[in-house]
């Protein structure tokens, strides 16, 4: 009689197992019956341990590709490398100020998060301008650009952030005369345009690079691409409260905001009254941009969420309901130029 534990393989070896009806049955034969056994059993276990696995740790759930919510940022556009060269040159230029103490770069730091450290970064003046500095990051996406959604255009932005007296304090004319001035500008206008610098081809190089500040590959994104392994349960829980919650009626699309216009507070004010009315911001890279709200008011993400529940869904959210939302959050920093976005020290 076979043995209850012989596996069935045992049975492709007769002879072993005639030896096996022995009362005495050779040690070599028995170990080796037995650890076919064991190696099974072995097999069998680990894979109902991997097959476990991804439910404690990531999410198995996958993407309805184009039925969620928000899309990935796509990589940034292709650009001639001259006047891309030219634009993170100007971006970092301080004759672009009146007093060239300022350059862009001042107020949008691109080693860190494409905005600046604190609430509000200092003109030359050293007066506060009226909003939270936001940031460059992913702005050429937003339909409208600052915090009221007053410009359309990143020519025109530019042109009006160089005239405002909180900003730049100078023009694109006086700026151009200080270009006009330095050989080895004009060379690299003429290099990039067949030119020397004039309003158009100085607003394009500008822009070029700003369309260039794009930040893709965060884990949420990979997610979207079916990368299952990306985010954890507790993320994805956040992202799906994100969505039951109607968050995502106001955050939505490739910038995750910058696409409607709505009042800062539906069911109570947010923060301080004016202007009622703002453009949805971007929740791309938000865990690096604390202060949060247009006037820098709330420096922790948690407080953000609370007072979003309860200013735009008139709901009171748990803490365990924050937290998981505010891991959602956490998924949605991408990289520039391949290193991650990383926030400013307070
Ligand atoms: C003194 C600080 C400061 C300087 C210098 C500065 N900015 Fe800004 N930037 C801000 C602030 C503050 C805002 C938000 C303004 C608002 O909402 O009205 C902003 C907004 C922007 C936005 C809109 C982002 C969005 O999501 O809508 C872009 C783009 C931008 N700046 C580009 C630039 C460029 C290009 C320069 C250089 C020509 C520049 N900034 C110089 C502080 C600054
Ligand atoms: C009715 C539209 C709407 C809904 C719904 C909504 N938001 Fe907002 N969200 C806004 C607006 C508008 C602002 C900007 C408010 C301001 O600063 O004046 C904002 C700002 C934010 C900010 C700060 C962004 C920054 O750059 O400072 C976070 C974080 C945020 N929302 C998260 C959420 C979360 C989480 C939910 C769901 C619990 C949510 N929002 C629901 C419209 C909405």
């Amino acid at each position: 009689m076979m043995r209850p534990w012989s596996p069935a393989l045992c049975r492709r070896y007769p002879s072993e197992i005639s030896f096996m009806r022995e009362p005495v049955v050779p040690a070599i034969l028995r170990t080796r019956c037995w650890s076919l056994w064991m190696f099974l059993l072995l097999v069998l276990l680990a894979a109902g341990a991997a097959a476990q696995a991804p439910n404690t740790q990531t999410s198995d759930a996958r993407p309805l590709a184009d039925q969620e919510p928000i899309t990935p940022i796509p990589p940034p556009p292709p650009a001639d490398p001259e006047k891309l060269g030219l634009g993170e040159r100007l971006f970092g230029d301080p004759r672009l100020s009146g007093d060239g103490k300022l350059a862009c770069m001042s107020c949008h730091d691109l080693r860190t998060n494409g905005a600046s450290a604190g609430r509000r970064t200092a003109a030359h003046d050293g007066s506060k301008p009226p909003f939270d500095t936001l940031t460059v990051f992913n702005a050429a996406l937003n339909f409208r650009l600052n915090w009221e959604g007053n410009f359309r255009a990143l020519g025109a932005h530019v042109e009006s952030s160089l005239e405002n007296p909180t900003n730049m304090r100078t023009s694109v004319d006086e700026v151009l005369a200080k270009l006009n001035a330095d050989p080895e500008m004009v060379k690299q206008f003429r290099a990039a345009y067949g030119r020397a610098p004039d309003r158009t081809s100085f607003l394009d190089a500008l822009v070029t690079f700003e369309k260039s500040l794009l930040t893709p590959g965060s884990r949420f994104d990979r997610w979207l691409g079916g990368d299952v392994s990306a985010l954890s349960v507790k993320e994805l829980d956040g992202y799906e409260l994100f969505k039951s919650l109607g968050c995502s009626s106001c955050h939505q699309g490739a910038n995750v905001g910058g696409n409607l216009f709505e009042r800062q507070g539906i069911f109570r004010p947010l923060t301080s009254a004016k202007p009622e009315i703002v453009r949805v911001p971007s929740l791309r890279n938000i865990a690096t941009t604390s202060p949060y709200f247009h006037d820098g008011s709330t420096p922790k993400l948690d407080d953000a969420v609370r007072k979003m529940a309860a200013a735009q869904l008139d709901r009171t959210l748990s803490d365990q309901q924050v937290e998981s939302i505010v891991a959602f959050l956490q998924t949605l920093t991408g990289n520039y130029r391949g290193v991650p976005v990383v926030g400013t020290p307070q």
